[in-house]
């Protein structure tokens, strides 16, 4: 069956005050402020309507869904017209009837009578209407002036635009500014001329649009169609699920023909995205069903023969008689493996339950080491959780809210989408940011202060905001009191105090000037509700762990934690690397983030699974990598992830890889890091498993099942027959019971199971006695480890410095088309907008090293060098340079180097020393590369055709 949302016309009034009336002669009550549309709609009776639908606003353009109103003059509209106490309406009269069916007279006057070809037919509300009003013969011929012979625009890879089948309801227009705030559309023209326009009838492509689909499904015809349904057909049925792609964690309905995906629809009643998403995840899917998918094990003796294609059995057995012989010729400690914050929580978890139980180590790490492990660390040893204060939700009550180091319309763009609402809505924005990033400036969205700061001075920074609201007074003494460590406090207070921690002091590091410094930290210890949202910018620094804790401290002293509106967010980037974190991914945890060396925690495991536990942490994936150059670590099995291209300093990862005798990747496409692997093992994409995705609000969604597994098996399947034949079987049917076994393991997760989940559509965690519902806002009453803790936030600049040799700063970051390694978005049409990855660089540095626009530049640091396109860029401050990582042949992380965060070991890939100059051919590396590429991936495919 088809998932069909009901659509009460207009939003819900969010007045807690009610109205008392009657509609077609029965009573109803409902909030004040609501519209009689949907008052009606509310008791189920159903208005004939085109412009108005619930995601939007109401308008009154169409006036179809007039109604009588007792005592009133005419016919008013009911989209428009709010309930009134005691108010009498009449929906279905027969001066309404005739009155709407020569509202649709018109309107069809001027559609083209192809309903039975049309792709929309069945999913059509101007058919629908037709029908409801009885609508049985149209008076007026084509003869006369009309749209039908308009130009289709089809330079959108994923929708078509037939302005001939345009009823100019403004549903599209109005979608694009209120849901998704880019503005990218209007109504051109008066009256008969009035045409949908995207820019300055630019075409979509073109244009300002963003791709998120927003107006093309606000769109009641067939104008705005996507282009998969025009060449599959309308749906049959569909799945409920959860985006595979960032953390915001969007819900959809993945509408179905048989196990052929049509569309990917948002869905409306998603907790973490209310029906909107953006590009990625409405569109770019088609990587799923890709022909370049392995959907057969493989494997090779050495990484330069040819791959050969084997049965399940073989391959498993192969990987697993490897790895025994590894550690019995060079220890235990010789193998690990690495879990995937792509996967679900159930795999993830699966993964890391066999390293421990079946390796008999603790060497398990997860990419959530490159990415949030500060977060975990900060956050934890500040309030004593490793997420996230607030839920998503919190932020229609923000009055400040902080950005640092996050760039959310590309990387987290549902979000954005959300926030910008909110600050059009009158909320303060302050951007913390070496670029001028969208948010700084887009459209009817200004931030009051940018500070764009150096890479690499975020700690000065957050230093400097805490002098201000310490020395002028602006702490919230009462809080701190009640709810913090006060010794802790002092010692904070006094250090933030001293005058080398001033905005005027630490501007020769950050070079922002000192009063925007002060006035930003006003503003937001002083501006209502004020809220942090920051990401990796924060995170990937060798001070990592130290600015999340300055972030968390600043939070407590001006009260900023514990309610709604307020909070520190981390914005996560994949989609379940919360989850992954969660599910004791890291070797020193196990699930719930509880140390392994915890003899009480550890007996519980070890009396669940049956063996003996080891109490010392095990190897982090930099320690795996230096081993296996040194020669001690021989083994990796690699779940959906590829440390080949996402992690820095490249050589140094590939010399580990090389150096091994036994790898194993599982993933769906032969990803850079197979170039190093002895044994592939196919995996299923989030369509072909049940499973849960945890996203940076803790909460937990459900992926369900839409088409089988194309390789025969899900990845859990795949990591229980190598957990088998390594020795250590596990017996799970579904899932389901793989989240039973980590809810009776793990305190925070105790109230959660498949059928609660769905019973809630979803669940923040700590879900418990405590919490049988979830937790959607954190430390409201009390900070989770009792009261808060201030830490001291020394600022330390890095060792990664600028000189004569390269006196720039790269710094590196995602664009909203692509996605991470780029292994599933290059795989679609995506590309469209992000072909290549180029370096941004300010036309002050560009000018003084003779470099155009466009021109081929080399790029080196002192570890590495690679070539890309440039492209000169305003948003960039001179001084920095700026790339993203989506293509394997850029090498971003050829020229990142090997400094970390000092607690977590989370790379500081936003400061790299470089320099820039006009090249003419790739470098040695990438020469290298395609090299590498053709003599393995070559055989690879071929032997899996
Ligand atoms: S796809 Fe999104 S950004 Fe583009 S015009 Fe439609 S609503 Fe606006
Ligand atoms: S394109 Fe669709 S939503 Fe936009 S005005 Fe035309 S009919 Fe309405
Ligand atoms: S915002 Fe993130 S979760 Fe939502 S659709 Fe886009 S990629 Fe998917
Ligand atoms: S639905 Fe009310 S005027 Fe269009």
């Amino acid at each position: 069956m088809l998932i069909k949302e009901k659509d009460f016309g207009t939003p819900a009034s969010n007045i807690e005050a009610t109205v008392t009336l009657e509609i077609d002669g029965e009573s109803v009550t409902v909030p004040a402020g609501t519209s009689v549309m949907r008052a009606a709609a509310e008791m189920g009776t159903k208005v004939p309507k085109l412009c108005a639908t619930d995601s939007l606003n109401s308008f009154g353009s169409c006036r179809l869904c007039l109604v009588e109103i007792e005592g009133r003059k005419g016919t008013p509209a009911s989209c428009t017209t709010p309930v009134e106490a005691g108010m009498k309406v009449r929906t279905q009269t027969s001066r309404l009837a005739k009155l709407r069916r020569g509202v649709m007279e018109l309107y069809i006057s001027d559609h083209p009578l192809d309903c039975l070809t049309c792709a929309a037919n069945g999913d059509c509300e101007l058919q629908d209407m037709a029908g409801e009003v009885g609508l049985r013969e149209v008076r007026y011929g084509y003869e006369g002036a009309n749209h039908l012979t308009s130009e289709k625009d089809t330079s959108n890879p994923y929708f078509t635009f037939d302005p001939a089948k345009c009823i100019v309801c403004s549903r599209c227009v109005r979608a694009c500014e209120e849901v998704q705030g880019t503005f990218a559309l209007t109504i051109d023209g008066r009256g008969f001329a009035s045409v949908v326009s995207a820019g300055q009838q630019d075409g979509f492509l073109d244009s300002e649009c963003v791709s998120c689909g927003a107006c093309v499904q606000a769109c009641p015809t067939a104008t705005l169609i996507e282009n998969t349904v025009i060449e599959s057909g309308q749906p049959e049925h569909s799945v409920l699920t959860t985006c595979a792609y960032c953390g915001v964690g969007c819900a959809f309905k993945a509408e179905m023909r048989g196990e052929e995906v049509v569309r990917m629809m948002p869905y409306k009643d998603g907790k973490a995205n209310h029906g909107h998403s953006c590009v990625k995840g409405r569109f770019a899917w088609g990587y799923a069903t890709h022909k370049e998918r392995i959907t057969k094990p493989m494997i090779r003796a050495k990484i330069t023969d040819p791959w050969k294609e084997v049965s399940w059995e073989e391959a498993i057995n192969h990987a697993a008689a490897e790895f025994k012989r590894i550690q019995k010729k060079y220890g235990n400690g010789a193998v690990g493996g690495i879990t995937s914050s792509r996967c679900t929580n159930e795999e993830t978890y699966l993964v890391q339950k066999m390293i421990r139980a079946a390796f008999g180590n603790n060497n398990v790490d997860t990419c959530a080491r490159v990415c949030h492990s500060p977060t975990g660390y900060g956050l934890k040893t500040t309030f004593g959780t490793s997420a996230g204060t607030q839920d998503f939700d919190s932020v229609e009550a923000v009055d400040v809210a902080l950005i640092i180091g996050a760039n959310p319309t590309d990387a987290h763009p549902v979000f954005a989408s959300r926030l910008k609402r909110r600050i059009r809505e009158g909320a303060r924005l302050i951007v913390i940011d070496p670029r001028r990033i969208d948010m700084v400036k887009t459209a009817h969205v200004e931030a009051d202060y940018h500070l764009p700061l150096m890479p690499g001075t975020n700690v000065a920074m957050i230093n400097a905001l805490a002098h201000v609201i310490v020395t002028e007074g602006l702490v919230d003494d009462k809080y701190v009191a009640e709810r913090c460590e006060p010794h802790d406090f002092q010692m904070w207070r006094d250090f933030v105090a001293l005058p080398e921690n001033s905005p005027e002091a630490v501007e020769q590091y950050t070079k922002v000037p000192a009063a925007d410094v002060r006035a930003a930290a006003r503003l937001y210890a002083t501006g209502g509700n004020a809220a942090i949202y920051y990401g990796l910018g924060v995170t990937e620094h060798s001070q990592g762990s130290t600015m999340v804790m300055g972030m968390a401290n600043l939070a407590m002293a001006t009260g900023n934690i514990g309610r709604n509106g307020v909070g520190v967010n981390p914005l996560r980037g994949q989609n379940n690397v919360q989850g992954a974190c969660d599910m004791g991914s890291f070797p020193h945890e196990f699930t719930g983030y509880r140390h392994v060396s915890d003899d009480a925690t550890r007996r519980s495991f070890e009396e669940a699974w049956g063996v003996t536990l080891d109490a010392e942490p095990g190897l982090r994936i930099p320690n795996m990598l230096d081993s296996a150059v040194e020669g001690s670590f021989k083994g990796l099995y690699v779940q959906g992830e590829d440390i080949a291209q996402s992690d820095p300093n490249t050589q140094h990862v590939t010399a580990g890889l090389e150096a091994m005798e036994c790898v194993v990747v599982q993933d769906i496409f032969l990803n850079e890091t197979a170039n190093y692997a002895h044994v592939f093992l196919p995996g299923s994409s989030f369509l072909e498993k049940d499973g849960t995705f945890t996203n940076a609000e803790r909460r937990i969604s459900l992926i369900n099942k839409a088409m089988r597994p194309m390789a025969g098996y899900a990845d859990w399947e795949v990591t229980m027959l190598l957990s088998k034949a390594l020795g250590y079987p596990m017996n799970y049917t579904h899932p389901s019971e793989i989240m039973d076994e980590i809810a009776r393991l793990t305190p925070t997760f105790k109230g959660v199971s498949f059928d609660r989940i769905r019973e809630l559509e979803s669940i923040q965690w700590p879900c418990n006695d405590a919490a049988p519902e979830g937790t959607p806002i954190m430390h409201i009453d009390r900070f989770v480890r009792g009261k808060g803790k201030f830490v001291v936030t020394a600022y330390v600049p890095t060792d990664e410095r600028t000189g004569p040799r390269f006196p720039l700063i790269l710094t590196t970051g995602r664009i909203l088309s692509q996605y991470n390694v780029g292994a599933q978005t290059r795989r679609t049409d995506n590309i469209a907008w992000h072909p290549e990855d180029v370096l941004e660089i300010h036309p002050f540095d560009a000018e003084n090293r003779g470099i155009r626009d466009g021109d081929v530049i080399a790029l080196t640091s002192r570890v590495g060098e690679t070539s890309l396109h440039a492209k000169i860029s305003e948003r960039m401050q001179p001084g920095v340079v700026y790339t993203t990582f989506h293509h394997a042949m850029t090498g971003a992380n050829v020229v990142t180097t090997e400094y970390s965060d000092w607690a977590t070991n989370c790379p500081e890939y936003k400061v790299t020393a470089v320099e820039v100059r006009l090249s003419n051919q790739k470098s040695e590396w990438q020469r290298g590369y395609e090299a590498l590429r053709e003599a393995t991936r070559k055989v690879g495919v071929t032997a899996a055709e």
